[in-house]
């Protein structure tokens, strides 16, 4: 083979791995299409929710019920409670949007018994989260956040378990700084 014909044939081949790996580079560097969706009673994890849309600008969705819970915590804990202790649905009043496009699910409730808010499980049990990643966001009156974010595993198994927040539901309203912070660590 003649010098000029192998020199062309090596310069097409490292045209070919350039291409390759500029491909790599691009799906790589894709913006990763987010969401937040939550549920949230008394307001504690919704401020958490607008710290996260003012930094991300990423879409938000509430989660409401077709039939609330009564005003009162006194008067709505203990069928709250029967709920999560029968892994039962609430039905919900929300239309969900189509979230096949979606990679990232910021996922936000509070922390109920033991456990995830029912409203947020039965948004759970009705979507797939196959190859999606899910950044939970959570509080509670002072309980560490472990239940909950088993029950999340427990209904999305086939998604993948981002980097959670957590913070004690009286303080949620000052933890912008934490929330930035968090948001920084996991790329956002
Ligand atoms: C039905 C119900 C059950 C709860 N169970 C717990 C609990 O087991 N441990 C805890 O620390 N806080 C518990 N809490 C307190 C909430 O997790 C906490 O107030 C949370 O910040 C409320 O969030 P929200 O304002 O977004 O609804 C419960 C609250 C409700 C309404």
């Amino acid at each position: 083979m003649s010098i000029s014909r192998r020199v062309l044939l090596q310069g097409a081949a490292a045209c070919g791995a350039a291409a390759a790996l500029s491909l790599r580079q691009a799906a790589a560097a894709k913006p990763q299409k987010a969401i937040v969706v939550f549920y949230s009673r008394s307001g504690n994890t919704e401020a958490l929710v607008r710290m996260i849309a003012e930094r991300t600008g990423v879409e938000v969705l509430r989660i409401d019920v077709k039939e609330p819970y009564a005003a009162s915590y006194s008067d709505m804990t203990d069928v709250a409670r029967d709920e999560v202790r029968r892994k039962a649905r609430r039905e919900l009043k929300t239309q969900i949007p189509d979230l096949t496009d979606f990679d990232v699910v910021f996922l936000g409730s509070p922390y109920w018994w033991g456990s995830l808010s029912v409203p947020m499980a039965t948004f759970l049990m009705d979507h797939n989260f196959a190859g999606k990643t899910i950044y939970p966001f959570i509080t509670s009156g002072s309980s560490s956040p472990q239940g909950a974010l088993d029950r999340i595993r427990e209904l999305c198994p086939q998604a993948k378990m981002g980097e959670h927040f957590y913070v004690p539901g009286a303080e949620a309203a000052d933890a912008g700084d934490d929330v930035a912070a968090w948001l920084k660590k996991i790329g956002f």
